[in-house]
């Protein structure tokens, strides 16, 4: 007897809906990507019974002909993918041709479409996915696409969406993100007439859509933030601390324009700010990060919400050098802030370096992709002994293990942050600044290095205070301090409690009457840190009252302080003798604790095989 009967289109399709379509917010997203693919300049979302009752997503695209119209109501018809390779090098947001028919299937359903000018348009309408009818229509540019009574045919669904207010704040937020991601497109929307979200196409200042989706409060508050590596491009807007909000609403992250919620990445820029927030603020940043298609996979959820990448670490590295440098240059105080700062008086020129940075480093890479040169590596893409590679952030173009393809993200930076040969800093040479910040130098065998002074600072701070913490004669001779500050009870509580803790880290608090603390002394290097700021860090990195100190609370401790240390001194750029210094440290650094905030000390780049591969 046979079991086994092929299922139905229509209900393949009812299946997938289940995966693509959970709700209104889901139709939303699916059609206003469609509108995005189909390269329009506007878009206009209108709802009504919170979304379930009907959607209508109208936009100014290059529209559908007949056959395209029709095809598009059919499984796995998509204009979008066309063999296996692609699906590597996905640059457009839909890919499965899964979500047209999987709405169509759930609702009643109605398209009208036209190609730039054609005489006549297309309407195709259907309900439940069967039975189109197929008309002319007025030729219109673009699409408008309406869904009506989600789920009227599934009722097991249909009970389980929320009530309509319910479903209309999550209709709105997925509106508001593809808004975020494509400021150059303008978005409308409303519910019932009214209006729920309205921003003209804003690409010359992308704060105007963010705070179209924040508030306008949100606006005079917001720093261009960017950094770009090889491979990766980490750009957008982050407000100052003065500018939170309780909960993690102002967090957005996009990986090559798609919304992601990525726990590593909301956890990378909640550390960046860490040191300047109150306990229970959170952060209001819009981060775009761009990575190579291949390096990044955003078919791993049936949403498109999660993607994973070849080098996570890599691309959180890349974003809390990015935050670092714009928290750290402190543009929001105005005059006095670090001037090679986001918001200082030098943006055009700081824009022009990352730029030539990034063409110099796209440059590098892709003549790494020509003739296979005799390697220096060996078959696991480690370098051979002797050997000259790089050695501490970006590696060599030459050593790329595979052949015939471009080198996944993570494969470009294996050796990241390992320490160094003894001597090395000692052997550069400076040559100067780049951006103001980035001391060039020339290495070892004709090697471009680039050192951050910032993480190099940290660096060193955190090998002496590790040492002197684990010295038996206890910190060394301490700075006097001398200073009082009125602290908000918590802060004070656990400050004048674990002074035992601070004590062994070479801080030296005493109460002060009320809650506020003298601090007396500070370990050498951190004469000129904000007191403040330094003791907030520091009350948050003590155990709770009565819990045995231990060295993993030392350690947050040191990382706390050596942040402090390098964030002063960090600031302004180095004399040359500082420089020389600064080098001599480094050789004595210890390079194995783990990387501080994710930056990199030094990027190291040999030149001189790039001419010669570039002749
Ligand atoms: N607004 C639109 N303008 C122009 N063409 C459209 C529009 N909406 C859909 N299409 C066409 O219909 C096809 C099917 O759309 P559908 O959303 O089902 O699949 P997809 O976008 O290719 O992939 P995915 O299922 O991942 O979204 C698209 O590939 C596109 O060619
Ligand atoms: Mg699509």
């Amino acid at each position: 007897m046979a079991r086994i009967a092929r299922l139905s289109d229509v209900l393949i399709n009812k299946i997938a809906a289940g995966e693509v379509v959970e709700r209104p917010a889901s139709v939303v997203k699916e059609l206003v990507e469609n509108s995005l693919d189909a390269g329009s300049s506007t878009i206009r979302v209108d709802l009504a019974g919170g979304g379930v009752d009907r959607i209508i997503v109208s936009d100014d695209g290059h529209g559908m002909g007949r056959h395209d119209a029709t095809l598009c109501l059919e499984r796995h018809a998509t204009s979008k993918l066309r063999e296996l390779d692609d699906l590597f090098h996905i640059d457009s947001m839909g890919f499965r041709g899964e979500a047209v028919p999987a709405i169509a299937s759930v609702s009643r359903f109605s398209l009208h479409t036209a190609e730039v000018g054609a005489d006549v348009g297309t309407r195709v309408s259907l309900e439940g996915g069967v039975d189109p009818l197929i008309e002319d229509a007025p030729p219109r540019t673009g699409t408008v696409i309406t869904v009506e009574d989600l789920f009227f045919n599934v009722p097991a669904r249909r009970k389980f969406l929320r009530r309509g207010d319910t479903e209309l704040k999550h209709a709105e937020e997925a509106v508001v993100r593809l808004a975020l991601a494509n400021p150059e497109v303008g978005f409308f929307a409303t519910h019932e007439g009214n209006e729920l979200f309205s921003s003209a196409a804003c690409p010359e200042d992308p704060r105007e859509r963010i705070a179209a989706a924040l508030g306008p409060a949100a606006h005079p508050h917001l720093f261009p933030v960017e950094e770009r590596r090889l491979g990766v491009s980490v750009t957008g807007y982050a407000a100052s601390p003065e500018f939170t909000f309780p909960n993690a609403r102002g967090l957005y992250t996009f990986v090559n324009r798609r919304y992601v919620r990525d726990r590593g990445l909301i956890g990378t820029i909640q550390r960046a700010y860490q040191d300047f927030l109150a306990a229970g603020r959170q952060p209001v940043v819009v981060l775009h990060i761009d990575v190579d298609p291949i390096a990044v996979d955003v078919n791993v959820h049936p949403q498109k919400l999660e993607v994973r990448f070849s080098d996570a670490r890599g691309v959180q590295e890349a974003i809390s050098a990015a935050l670092n440098r714009m928290l750290r240059a402190a543009p929001w105080l105005g005059a006095g802030a670090d001037p090679n700062g986001p918001g200082g008086n030098q943006p055009r020129d700081a824009a022009h370096y990352a730029h030539a940075v990034e063409r110099f480093l796209t440059r590098a890479q892709e003549a790494s992709w020509g003739a296979p040169l005799p390697t220096t590596m060996d078959s696991a893409g480690s370098p051979l002994s002797g050997a000259p590679g790089p050695m501490v952030g970006i590696p060599s173009p030459l050593p790329f293990g595979a052949v015939g393809r471009p080198p996944a993200f993570g494969e470009a930076q294996p050796q990241l942050n390992e320490a160094p040969p003894p001597g090395y800093f000692a052997a550069l040479r400076p040559m100067g600044l780049l951006g103001g910040r980035f001391h060039l130098c020339e290495g070892p065998g004709g090697t471009l290095v680039v050192l951050d002074p910032h993480a190099a600072l940290e660096r060193t701070r955190l090998t002496s205070y590790l040492r002197a913490l684990d010295d038996a004669k206890g910190p060394p001779a301490p700075s006097l301090f001398g200073t009082t500050l009125e602290f908000p009870v918590q802060v004070a509580k656990a400050l004048v409690e674990g002074r035992e803790a601070l004590a062994r880290l070479g801080v030296d608090v005493e109460p002060f009457g009320g809650t506020t603390v003298a601090l007396k002394t500070v370990p050498p290097g951190l004469e000129g840190a904000d007191a403040r700021s330094l003791l907030e860090a520091l009350a948050r990195a003590l155990p709770p009252k009565g819990a045995a100190l231990d060295s993993v609370t030392l350690a947050e401790g040191v990382r706390v302080m050596a942040c402090h240390a390098a964030r002063k001194a960090g600031a302004v750029p180095l004399t040359d003798a500082q420089l020389r210094a600064l080098l001599g440290e480094l050789d004595r650094a210890d390079f194995h604790p783990p990387c501080i905030h994710g930056t990199v000390v030094v990027l190291e780049m040999p030149l001189l095989e790039l001419e010669r591969r570039a002749r």
